[in-house]
């Protein structure tokens, strides 16, 4: 497994439109609204990631397979540099589930994340039904906090809210 930047390969904004027209990756990412879901529309979103990235808003790099496919999304944004915490996001593409990419690519990135930028905390959220997300979590080392413990600002509403510190 290789993670690398958007745009290195050459069917990457097909993929990427591809996975945002998944009903499960709807459920569980921000994803953009349904009239800009083109491959073209994902093409400027990667090069619009650049950006992003260069002014430390968001990191979201390619989970790949050995021979450069795209397999799936590991992200950190938003980032909150005070604090030195981001909010981490996964999807892995339909075909490739169930094969531990999305919870070897979360502890990958979490691992380089706590060591390279300095992050003290990387939280996710999860709805009560996305048994997947929350068992990735579980793997790439996370656990669910308590409601009292919960950061501000809250969570949407009914979220569980789940975290990792370096270890
Ligand atoms: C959730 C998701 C990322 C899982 O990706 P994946 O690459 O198949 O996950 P992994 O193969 O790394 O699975 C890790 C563990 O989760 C379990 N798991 C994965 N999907 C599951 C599901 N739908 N229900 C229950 N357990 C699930 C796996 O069985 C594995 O546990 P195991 O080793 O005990 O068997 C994928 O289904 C997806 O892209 N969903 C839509 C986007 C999403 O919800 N992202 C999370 C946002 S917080």
């Amino acid at each position: 497994m290789v993670l690398s930047r958007w745009g290195e390969g050459p069917d990457d904004a097909a993929a990427l439109a591809a996975a945002w027209a998944d009903e499960l990756v709807q459920q569980g990412c921000a994803v953009p609204p349904a009239d800009k879901r083109r491959v073209d529309d994902a093409q400027r979103w990667i090069v619009g990631h650049q950006e992003r990235m260069d002014a430390g808003l968001a990191l979201d790099l390619v989970v790949r397979s050995a021979a450069g496919e795209v397999t799936g999304e590991v992200g950190l944004g938003p980032f909150d540099w005070n604090r030195r915490a981001a909010l981490l996001g996964f999807w892995t593409a339909p075909t490739w589930r169930g094969q531990g990419r999305a919870a070897q690519g979360c502890r990958l990135l979490c691992d380089w994340a706590f060591a390279e930028l300095g992050l003290v905390a990387i939280l996710a959220e999860t709805t009560e039904s996305n048994r997947g997300s929350q068992r990735v979590l579980e793997q790439a080392g996370f656990t669910q906090l308590p409601p009292q413990t919960r950061p501000q600002p809250e969570p949407q509403s009914g979220n569980q809210v789940w975290a990792r510190k370096p270890h």
